[in-house]
């Protein structure tokens, strides 16, 4: 299967609802919620990948021709590439009822584990989407980081003795599912967070929590203060707000707030492997990738998770070489 094949079929399967564009960058399905847009206007997913485009790379070759160096290594685990998939929920709304939450999960778990990098799972209103992917991850010897919603206290602290009875990685919570309105609808409302809240949360477990949408400096401060051990800097793909600030410009302040003492993470139209070195050079550690990984799972299910995963590994090396970097630390600063 060529990238282009895995490409087509998906196309023919998603392509109601998404037209797997050239250029993954919100403007094809503007508004498009539930599908595979940003809300409203769709303007925060457009913003994202137009901000990412806009940043350019130092190109400089004039260093030593060493060995070129992509692996990360975090929670105690290493990585070859500082790429994962983010999490994808609801998947035969949003996408096509070819694929469920279970059977999606299936297949970018086990592409990510077999192209040495690592998924994101989600979770929602039914407990088989977030119980269903954590077996998947306990199948792969816990490579896998379950992103629970942010449910009353009670809810999500059951949800974590869950997921440690599974052996994961690490936890995430989407703190900025906050305002899903449909979640209440079905019965299943989610909150905002304050510090006090989330350090309960913290205290009940010792694996590593991360937070995903984090982005504020501020924001970033307080889920430091309440222990968390990393963040994602994400607005959920422009899933939740229509005029936020993008992920890229939002980095460099926020890294400058707690970079060196927390994981970052950062999402939101990355689509290249040039892309994932602008991030790692404005200060994140990892970056996640979401519509992308999802067309992949579509059109060529494990296989061509592991494909789409290697070929943005690749274009990172390529892209490492291009400007004078051996490692990922090298990456620091060589971006506009
Ligand atoms: C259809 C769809 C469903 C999503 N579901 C979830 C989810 O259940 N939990 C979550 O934390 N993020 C969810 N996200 C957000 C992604 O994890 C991620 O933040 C976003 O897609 C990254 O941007 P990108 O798609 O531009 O790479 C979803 C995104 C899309 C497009």
């Amino acid at each position: 299967m060529t990238h282009q094949e895995i490409r087509d079929r998906a196309r023919s399967i998603i392509g109601d609802k998404c037209k797997v564009c050239p250029d993954c960058n919100g403007l094809a399905c503007r508004g498009q919620v539930p599908g595979v847009g940003g809300k409203g206007l769709g303007n925060s997913f457009v913003r994202n990948r137009a901000m990412v485009l806009e940043r350019k790379l130092h190109l400089d070759t004039l260093v030593p021709a060493e060995e070129i160096d992509t692996s990360l290594h975090l929670f105690g685990k290493a990585f070859k590439y500082p790429i994962f998939a983010a999490p994808i929920g609801a998947l035969e709304l949003n996408y096509h009822p070819s694929l469920n939450d279970l059977t999606y999960n299936e297949r970018i778990v086990q592409g990510c584990v077999d192209a040495g990098i690592m998924a994101f799972t989600g979770d929602g209103a039914k407990m088989e989407y977030y119980e269903g992917p954590l077996k998947i991850i306990k199948a792969h010897e816990g490579l896998g980081i379950p992103t629970i919603k942010p449910w009353d206290n009670e809810t999500v602290i059951k949800k974590i003795r869950m997921a440690e009875d599974h052996g994961v990685t690490a936890l995430s919570m989407d703190v900025d599912a906050a305002g899903l309105i449909l979640l209440a609808m079905a019965g299943t409302p989610v909150y905002t967070k304050p510090v006090t809240e989330l350090k309960e949360i913290t205290d009940s477990t010792d694996l590593p929590l991360i937070l995903k949408g984090i982005m504020t400096p501020a924001g970033a401060l307080k889920a430091y203060e309440a222990g968390a051990a990393g963040i994602v800097v994400s607005n959920h793909g422009g899933r939740v707000m229509d005029d936020a600030l993008s992920t890229i410009e939002m980095l460099p302040e926020i890294a400058e707030a707690v970079g060196g003492r927390m994981t970052i993470f950062i999402d939101g139209g990355f689509r290249s492997g040039e892309d994932v070195l602008k991030a790692l050079a404005l200060g994140a550690d990892g970056v996640l990738i979401g519509r992308p990984f999802a067309v992949a799972a579509y059109g060529g299910g494990a296989e061509g998770v592991r494909q789409y995963a290697e070929k943005i590994g690749q274009e990172l090396k390529e892209a490492m070489i291009m400007t004078g970097c051996h490692t990922l630390k090298d990456a620091t600063g060589k971006c506009w």
